[in-house]
This record gives structure tokens, sequence and C-alpha cells, in this order.
């Protein structure tokens, strides 16, 4: 009926359409006309109207003018313009990303309105990107300069299901909302470590968890995905839909086959556990590189345990120092798998280990830094000489750089037991493309911050010389491996070649399965892309 008033009241417009289809004369007539074959379910009169009043107007508009206006009109109150003075940017974690400015921003609450924004999208030739808890580090990675941001932020669902097996996960929340809801019925799932990072990209690139030793990483533990496709549909992605899309989104990441509006999260009873930071002093290097080296080796021996180790520059403390986080996912202390690190002194006032809940856990590692910050990563065979030798090398890199305004060079080295590599089989197995046959592994991964755009290349050089050089000492001890963690690695690396050639084989062939005409290729700005 809408339908049809709209094909006689606005009539004329049919005529303004041209075989041009970009121009905003196509673009309107088919919002006009068909509204349902763009993914909008009906028009009010009183939208169509406003469309039509658009319509005369957008003549000189580019395509994000024009997608943002017919958003703002068929998605009102949800879709703001940068260009209102009363635009209020949202926050990421690195400054380099809030840098850039949309042409507006959609902060959509349904996976339908997902839908209407890409088909809009689309149908304008409008670039977009898509932020669940922007903590990507690099400019572009979940924001965009003069395109439309589908901000998640609002779609923070956190639904324990009756049977207590899973868990309805909206991508728009950080960890910290889902362990609040979660802990308060007794129960968890397989997440970040740190309150403010999303639950969308730190789950669809893989997920180093706490609780990685017993199930594997966040990907591994999604039962289904909720997911809006290139072509606007909506479908479930698991074992039994879509399996190849299922086993893609386990660690083929955001930005390539689709944006995900739901995740139904494997769920499984958790209590208060033991754990939190411990501050150490840099003499103490070799012997906790020993420490968290062996736990590596000998983690299968105990699922419940999860360590890594981090070294960072904080001139607050009056230099570099050394951080630990072992935890274990019961409420006992000291464990003895542990029994080597608990023999290392940290500093006074400096253990903060104890017995907590995942939400005080959580919110005790957030970060609130808005600085500029980059992130790479490498993996090595797991090798206490190696990461010694490391460090040293952190330290040269850094140390000439310690007087750039707000220098914060980190970095860690986190665990690829085998226990955890195992765990990575279940459900059919993941994207990642990791054997045990090559591990026991240990990722160390970059975190630098810094202050101004005027330092970018010295940070840079310094970071690439400190991973080449390590690299070079692996490669030469046969201690290097090809895998490039992709929530860690900086936007130049070649993270789906570190896959694989059959996993990445595959994942190309997945991509183009659900993305035939390569939208996402063309309009997706956002992380590591298979095009
Ligand atoms: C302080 C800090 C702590 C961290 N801790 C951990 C940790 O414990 N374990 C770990 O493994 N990693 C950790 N990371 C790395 C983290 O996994 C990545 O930074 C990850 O990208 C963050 O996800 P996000 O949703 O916040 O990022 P965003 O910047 O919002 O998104 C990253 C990418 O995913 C895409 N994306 C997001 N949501 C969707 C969706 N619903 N559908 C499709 N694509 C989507 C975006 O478009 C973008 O391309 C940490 C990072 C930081 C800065
Ligand atoms: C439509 O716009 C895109 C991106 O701006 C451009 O690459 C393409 O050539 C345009 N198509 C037509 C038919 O003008
Ligand atoms: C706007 O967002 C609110 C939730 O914040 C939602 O209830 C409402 O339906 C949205 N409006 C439209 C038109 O999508
Ligand atoms: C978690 O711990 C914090 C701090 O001790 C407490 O305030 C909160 O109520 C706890 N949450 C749950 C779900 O137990
Ligand atoms: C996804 O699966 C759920 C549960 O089986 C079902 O209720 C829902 O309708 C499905 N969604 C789609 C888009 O098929
Ligand atoms: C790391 O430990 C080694 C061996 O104890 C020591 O020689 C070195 O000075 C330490 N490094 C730093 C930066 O303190
Ligand atoms: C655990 O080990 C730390 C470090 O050695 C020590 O300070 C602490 O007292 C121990 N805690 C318990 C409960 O044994
Ligand atoms: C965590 O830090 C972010 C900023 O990065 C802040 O917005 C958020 O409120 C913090 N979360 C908690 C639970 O403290
Ligand atoms: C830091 O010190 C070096 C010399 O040690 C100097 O060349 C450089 O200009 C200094 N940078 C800043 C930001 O002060
Ligand atoms: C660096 O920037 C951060 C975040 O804006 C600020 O808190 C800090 O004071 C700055 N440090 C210096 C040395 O300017
Ligand atoms: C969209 O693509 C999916 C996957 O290729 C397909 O199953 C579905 O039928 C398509 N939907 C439409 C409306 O073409």
């Amino acid at each position: 009926m809408k339908l049809h008033f709209l094909a006689l009241a606005f009539g004329p417009v049919a005529t303004l359409a041209t075989t041009n289809t970009n121009s905003s004369a196509s673009v309107m007539s088919r919002v006009l006309f068909n509204p349902a074959s763009v993914g909008i379910p009906s028009l009010s009169s009183a939208e169509a109207a406003q469309l039509q009043a658009l319509n005369h107007q957008s003549g000189g508009w580019n395509s994000c003018q024009l997608a943002c206006s017919i958003l703002s009109i068929i998605i009102p109150f949800n879709v703001s313009l940068s260009s209102s003075p009363t635009y209020t940017p949202i926050p990421y974690w690195s400054a380099q990303q809030a840098a850039l400015i949309p042409t507006c921003r959609a902060d959509v609450s349904y996976a339908t309105e997902i839908s209407t924004v890409l088909q809009i999208a689309k149908l304008t030739s409008c670039p977009f990107t898509v932020k669940s808890g922007g903590h990507a580090a690099f400019a572009g990675g979940s924001s965009i300069q003069d395109g439309i941001l589908i901000n998640l932020a609002k779609m923070n669902e956190v639904t324990l299901s009756k049977d207590r097996q899973t868990t309805r996960v909206g991508p728009g929340n950080v960890w910290s909302g889902v362990y609040k809801v979660l802990g308060s019925l007794g129960v968890s799932v397989v997440g970040g470590r740190e309150a403010g990072v999303g639950v969308g990209g730190l789950t669809l690139g893989g997920g180093i968890s706490y609780f990685s030793g017993r199930y594997g990483w966040a990907c591994d533990n999604v039962a289904n995905y909720e997911i809006v496709l290139a072509n606007g549909s909506i479908v479930n992605a698991s074992r039994s839909s879509h399996p190849d899309l299922y086993w893609a989104l386990r660690g083929g990441g955001g930005s390539n086959f689709g944006i995900v509006s739901a995740f139904d999260l494997m769920t499984f009873d958790q209590g208060p556990l033991w754990g939190g930071s411990r501050i150490y002093e840099m003499k103490y290097n070799a012997s906790l590189a020993d420490a968290f080296s062996n736990f590596v080796t000998n983690a299968p021996n105990d699922d419940f345990a999860h360590l890594y180790l981090a070294f960072a520059y904080v001139p607050t403390f009056g230099g570099f120092l050394t951080i630990t986080g072992p935890t274990y996912g019961k409420p006992i202390a000291n464990a003895s798998i542990f029994a080597e690190l608990d023999r290392i002194p940290p500093v006074d006032g400096g253990d903060f280990t104890g017995v907590q809940n995942m939400t005080a856990l959580s919110i005790a590692l957030n970060q609130t830094t808005f600085s500029r910050e980059t992130f790479k990563t490498v993996t090595f065979k797991n090798d206490a000489t190696l990461i010694k030798d490391v460090i040293q090398i952190f330290v040269e890199e850094a140390a000439p750089l310690l007087n750039i305004s707000g220098f914060a060079p980190a970095f860690a080295v986190q665990p690829l037991s085998l226990n955890i590599i195992e765990k990575m089989a279940m459900n059919g197995g993941n994207a990642l493309g990791l054997s045990t046959d090559e591990g026991p592994l240990t990722i160390m991964n970059l975190n630098w911050g810094w202050n101004l755009t005027s330092d970018d290349d010295a940070v840079y050089a310094a970071i690439d010389r400190f991973v080449s050089r390590s690299v070079e000492l692996a490669r030469k001890r046969g201690l290097d491996n090809r895998f490039i963690y992709m929530n860690y690695a900086s936007r130049e690396q070649d993270v789906f070649s570190g896959y694989g050639e059959n996993s990445e084989r595959r994942l190309r062939g997945v991509r183009r399965m659900y993305d035939e005409e390569n939208v996402f290729g063309e309009l997706w700005r956002g992380y590591f892309r298979l095009d």
C-alpha cells in the first residue's frame, strides 16, 4: 500500500534516473520507489516527503553527503552529521584513530539497521567503517575520514541462554560489560583481559584470554554468529548454517565477510579466580624470562593457569620495569605451576594478585590513554635465551628515545602453549593455521605510546629496528615462526600469509563466495583485508 502510494505521489522522480548509477537522482529514485530492495522495510509518508525534498537539493553533493542525508531521514535520531554543531565524537583508544572524522555516524541498534546502512552505502558508493571497542591502534582501523562510521556501541545485549550453555553478546559490548552481567550469574566466556577492549575486534581476530588453557582463544568459543552479509541479508553462521563462513569468521577478522550483529558465545560456570599484576625491577629480567618460558612448556600440566610477561619504560616508576600477570581460573593463590615465578620478589607494594572476579581483574588492567599508539607483533618458538636477548634489544632501541614527549614503550610475551593450540582444533578448527607440530610458541607484541606527531618517524623506526633485529636473531637460531597475530599487528604486516598458504587460500575463497561483487573490498575501510 505504502509503496503504491509512493509510486503515485513521486512519479516524476523516475524520469531522473540515469545510467550513472552513482547519481543522486538514481540513488533517490531507488530509495523512493523500491525501499524494500535497499533494506528499508517501509517509509512513512513524512519520510518519503523529506526524501523527495532532499532529492531536489542533492545535485552537487558527494556520495557520502547523500548517503548521510538519506540515513538521517530513514534512521532518525540515530544518525549524526559531523558538520552539525552538536556532533560529539566517540572515543578511541589511540589518537591516530580519533583524528579521523566521518561524514556521519550511525548509532545502530539492530541487525536490520546495519543492513539498511550497508545498502545505502552501496547505493551511493560511500565508504564506511565499523567500530566495536575501538582498540585497533592505527588510523582507520575502526574510524574513517569522510565516510559512514557504523558505531555498534548501542548493541550491548548480554543474555545467558536458558540452558546456560551460550550467551548472546551484542557486538558493541566491551569486555567489562560482559563480565559484569555474567559474573553475577556465576558464569563466564572466553574473552579479553582488559575492560575497555571490544568484543567485536578481539573475537573476530582471535582473542587471547585467561581461560585459553581450558578452551582455546575467544574465536574458538563462538557457537554462532549472526552476520549481515554484503548483499544485506542477515544469516547465522554456525557448524550447521554456512559452515564455511563459520570457519572463516574464527580468526579471519573483521571487515572481510560481513558485519557481525550478534555473537553466541559458549559459556561455562566460573566463580572468582586468582590473579593480578606483579611489578619487578628490571634486574630480575633473566629469571623472569626463565620462569615464563618454563611456564609455556609446562602449561599443559594445568589448563587453569595463564601467564604473560611484559617490559615497559615508566618514568613515574623511574625507568624500565617488568610486569607479570599470573592468573588461575580457581580461587587458589600461587598454584604449583607458578612456583618458579613465586620465588622472584616483586617490588614493595607491587604485588596486586589476589582472589577477585573477572570484572575487577579487567578493570585493574584498563588503559585510559588517548595518546599516539602503535602495535607490532611476531611469533617465536618458546625459548628463554631468545626472550632474554630480545629484552636487551628492547632496552637498546628504546633508550635513545626516552626524551620524547609522553614516550611509553612496552612489549610483552604471551603463551601459545601446546594445550592452547590443541584446543584450537575444537569445532572443526579455526582459520589461524596453527598446529601443535610447530609449538609451543610465544607471541611477542609491542605497544608503544607517545604524544607528538613530530616524533612518529623516530618511534616507528625504532620499533622496526627492534622487531627486525629480534626476528633476525630468531631466524639464525631456527626459532622463528610465520604466525602474525592480527590483533597485535601493525597495518603493514602481512597477517594472512602468516596463517599459511592453505588457510589463506581457503579464506580468500570464502571471501569471494560471500561478497561476489567485492562490496567490502571497495567500501569497507578497516582492519586486515583479504582483497
Ligand atoms: C589495552 C589493550 C588490551 C588488549 N588486550 C587483549 C587481550 O587480552 N587479548 C587479545 O587477544 N587482544 C587484546 N588486545 C588487542 C585487541 O584484540 C585488538 O586491539 C582488537 O582489534 C580490539 O577490538 P575492538 O573491538 O576494541 O576494536 P575495533 O577497533 O572496534 O575493531 C577492530 C576491527 O574489527 C572490526 N570489527 C569490529 N566489530 C566488528 C563486527 N561486529 N563485525 C565485523 N567487523 C568488526 C572493525 O571494523 C575493525 O576493522 C588488546 C588491545 C589493547 C589496546
Ligand atoms: C561510482 O563511484 C565510484 C566511487 O566514487 C567510482 O569508482 C565509480 O566509477 C562510479 N561509477 C559511476 C558509474 O560513475
Ligand atoms: C534509535 O535508537 C533507539 C535505541 O537507542 C531505538 O530504540 C530506536 O528504534 C532507533 N530509532 C530508529 C528509527 O532506528
Ligand atoms: C566483583 O568485584 C567487585 C570488587 O570487589 C565487586 O564490587 C562486584 O560486586 C563483584 N561482582 C560480582 C558479580 O561478584
Ligand atoms: C538464527 O538462528 C536462531 C536460532 O536457531 C533463529 O531463531 C534465528 O531466526 C536465525 N536467524 C536467521 C537470520 O536465520
Ligand atoms: C637483565 O638481566 C641481565 C642478567 O641478569 C642483566 O645483565 C641485565 O643488565 C638486565 N637488563 C636490564 C635492562 O636491567
Ligand atoms: C604467593 O607468592 C607471593 C610471591 O612469592 C608471595 O608474596 C605471597 O605471599 C604468596 N601468597 C600466598 C597466599 O601464599
Ligand atoms: C576503561 O577505559 C576506557 C577508556 O579507554 C573508559 O572509557 C572506560 O570507562 C573504562 N572502563 C572501566 C570499566 O573503567
Ligand atoms: C632527544 O635527545 C637527542 C639527543 O640525545 C636529541 O637529538 C633530540 O633532539 C632530543 N629530542 C627531544 C624531543 O628532545
Ligand atoms: C601525553 O598525552 C597524554 C594524553 O593526552 C597526557 O595525559 C600526558 O600528560 C602527555 N604527556 C606529556 C609528557 O605531555
Ligand atoms: C545473500 O547472499 C547469501 C550468501 O551468498 C545467500 O545465501 C542469500 O540468498 C543472498 N540473499 C539475497 C537476498 O540475494
